[in-house]
């Protein structure tokens, strides 16, 4: 056969892939493009057409399989829809990770690997259950935040970043959640940081922005246009239902809530021997207020060593499954559960990665119980699991020096660590608070370094950085970064981060309409769909009630029930800053298209 002329300018041929192979890697280190020579003779044409017959058969492949499964789903199942979702009674767990991007997984695992001695093939349980990823842009940035990510899971719809279940307009959206207690299911929301944050807040309340926690709280125990909507609350965030003369109260009026909650027929607990005397939920009596900590329940890194004070997120998701089990046992509909590792977000934001793949571990086994509860429970349902975003632009690799980078990290520096950097600042800070002199509080600070970090080689200048009052890094930081750098673990922010994030179900058959690329936004179409709700009726409801039209006395009737849009006074002491947006008033005149000003 004559050789055909190459298409392009004729080259001399460099096919050497050793050469090639150089060159790439040149490019991917300068970020020059190589340049490929080609010669369309006979071994092109025949990979051609070796590539068309691969990708036919493919196509033929996947054509198959998917109308065998859609076939089988419908002759084993007659109470399954064509998506293989069941149409008789049936549960949904809702998992978020916040803050969990690809990079934590990678982390965790091979931390986990490492400490526990496994091989490599041996994976997170999520790992096994990847269906998807999600984009996760809110309508007001190309980075969200946790409550606009929580609106388009809870509502099914974009929102501006700040805003809980309300749409740009200001007018709230119907949740998953409430329009599933409005059908007869029992719902519950157990998290690891306040019951009153965004995430949770999205799928039992309205406010127009996330700080307005106290209104939060009101609305989660039934002061709410649709009543009481959720029947088991575990978590933290006591601190937003004491009256502000309490101490531990972090509310800014008197109202004691816990005392109103108790009136309105919910059972409270409020600390480990409370949740004890659930008996892992069998004991349980709905609805439930177990509120376990005044704001966070303590990163996993620091909670394991005071087990007798605050439970787990896995035993929170037993409980919780037993009882709400429990509760449905002679109804016609099942429950909607949402469970939040709320702190691998919180991880990031301190840019910690001890604190972190310890988040993400107890989180992998919250995901576990539920598959594990879903096997043995005769009532069908699902478990999808996702996170709203990626936090901290976290890299699990460092260049730490202008030389050539090291291809490595060390998850050996994190197993070494037994606290996070926000406990070993608490211990600082009291120590401190007390000691001036400065070479007591040097020694402190390599103490706190070996014993709780881990690290035996910190620099002068190391411990001189966490002290110094003028440094502009908080010691917090300064703990977190010593850590990091050691492990060669990078950061590019203390913020979120628009990566896109994984989507997880109990099954591929179950999850099939998550399979793939999807907007957040079809996260929450899907859990409406699952348990068949319909929203905007829900929404309806919410905007013909009471509460949407009762007049405040500015005559505002947005200000009545969803708080100032532009801001109003509350406190923000002591909790996470990093959620803090709060210097956004006055930039927009009030009635103006407000959504455009967060
Ligand atoms: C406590 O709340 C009441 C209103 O409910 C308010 O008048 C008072 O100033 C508050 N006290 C503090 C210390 O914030
Ligand atoms: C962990 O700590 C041990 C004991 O102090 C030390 O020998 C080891 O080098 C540390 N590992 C890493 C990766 O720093
Ligand atoms: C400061 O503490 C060191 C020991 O940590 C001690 O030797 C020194 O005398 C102390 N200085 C003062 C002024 O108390
Ligand atoms: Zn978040
Ligand atoms: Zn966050």
């Amino acid at each position: 056969m004559a050789r055909e002329e190459p298409l392009l300018a004729p080259r001399p041929s460099s096919d050497h892939s050793s050469i090639r192979n150089a060159e790439e890697e040149d490019a991917l280190l300068t970020g020059v493009r190589t340049h490929r020579n080609h010669r369309r003779g006979w071994a092109f044409w025949k990979e051609i057409g070796l590539f068309t017959w691969a990708l036919v058969a493919t196509v033929a492949v996947i054509v198959l399989s998917v109308v065998y499964q859609h076939e089988s789903s419908r002759t084993h199942g007659h109470s399954k829809d064509p998506w293989g979702k069941p149409t008789g009674k049936r549960n949904l767990i809702f998992m978020v990770s916040d803050g969990m991007g690809p990079a934590s997984l990678s982390m965790t695992r091979s931390y986990k690997q490492l400490t526990q001695g496994l091989p490599i093939n041996d994976i997170l349980v999520l790992d096994k259950h990847i269906v998807g990823t999600s984009r996760t842009r809110s309508s007001s940035s190309l980075v969200t935040d946790s409550a606009a990510g929580a609106t388009a899971f809870s509502c099914g719809h974009k929102s501006y970043n700040g805003a809980i279940s309300v749409l740009p307009d200001h007018s709230p959206c119907g949740t998953v959640l409430e329009a599933a207690s409005l059908a007869g299911y029992k719902t519950g929301l157990v998290v690891t940081t306040r019951i009153t944050d965004a995430t949770p807040a999205c799928f039992a309340s309205h406010v127009n922005l996330r700080q307005y926690e106290d209104r939060i709280a009101e609305q989660e125990i039934g002061e709410h246009p649709l009543g009481r909507v959720v029947d088991l609350i575990m978590g933290g965030g006591r601190c937003h239902f004491l009256p502000n003369s309490t101490d531990g109260s972090c509310r800014r009026d008197d109202r004691d809530l816990v005392e109103i909650a108790k009136k309105g027929g919910f059972h409270y607990l409020h600390d480990r021997a409370g949740f004890d005397s659930l008996n892992g939920g069998t004991e349980a009596k709905l609805p439930l207020l177990g509120l376990f900590a005044d704001k966070d329940i303590p990163f996993e890194i620091d909670r394991r060593s005071q087990d007798d004070v605050y439970p787990s997120l896995e035993e929170m998701a037993r409980a919780a499954l037993t009882a709400l089990s429990q509760a449905t046992a002679d109804s016609d509909q099942g429950f909607f559960l949402m469970i939040e590792g709320s702190r691998i977000d919180h991880a990031g934001h301190g840019n910690d990665p001890a604190a972190q793949v310890n988040e993400v571990l107890a989180y992998d086994k919250a995901f576990a119980a539920v598959l594990e509860f879903l096997e043995q429970d005769s009532t069908p349902g699902v478990v999808v699991s996702t996170s709203d975003h990626e936090t901290g632009g976290l890299s699990v690799a460092r260049q730490l020096n202008p030389e050539y980078p090291d291809y490595k990290w060390l998850p050996g520096v994190l197993a070494n660590a037994s606290h996070s950097a926000e406990y070993v600042n608490k211990k600082l800070a009291s120590y401190s608070a007390a000691e001036t002199n400065d070479s007591a509080l040097r020694n402190f600070v390599r103490k706190l370094l070996v014993e709780d970090l881990g690290i035996a080689d910190a620099t002068d200048e190391e411990v001189h950085a966490v002290i110094d009052p003028e440094s502009p890094y908080a010691p917090k930081d300064v703990f977190a970064d010593i850590i990091s750098r050691r492990a060669q673990i990078g950061w590019a922010t203390h913020g979120h981060s628009a990566v896109d994030v994984n989507i997880y179900a109990s099954s591929n058959e179950h999850g099939f309409p998550l399979v793939g690329n999807h907007e957040n936004t079809e996260i929450g179409d899907f859990l409406a769909n699952y348990l068949d709700l319909d929203l905007k009726s829900t929404t309806k409801k919410l905007r013909s009630s009471d509460y949407w039209s009762t007049s405040s006395s500015s005559g505002d009737k947005y200000l009545s029930w969803l708080g100032d849009p532009l801001g109003e006074d509350v406190r923000t002491e002591g909790l996470d800053t990093y959620h803090g947006e709060f210097r956004k008033r006055g930039l927009s005149e009030r009635g103006c298209n407000c959504g455009e000003t967060h």
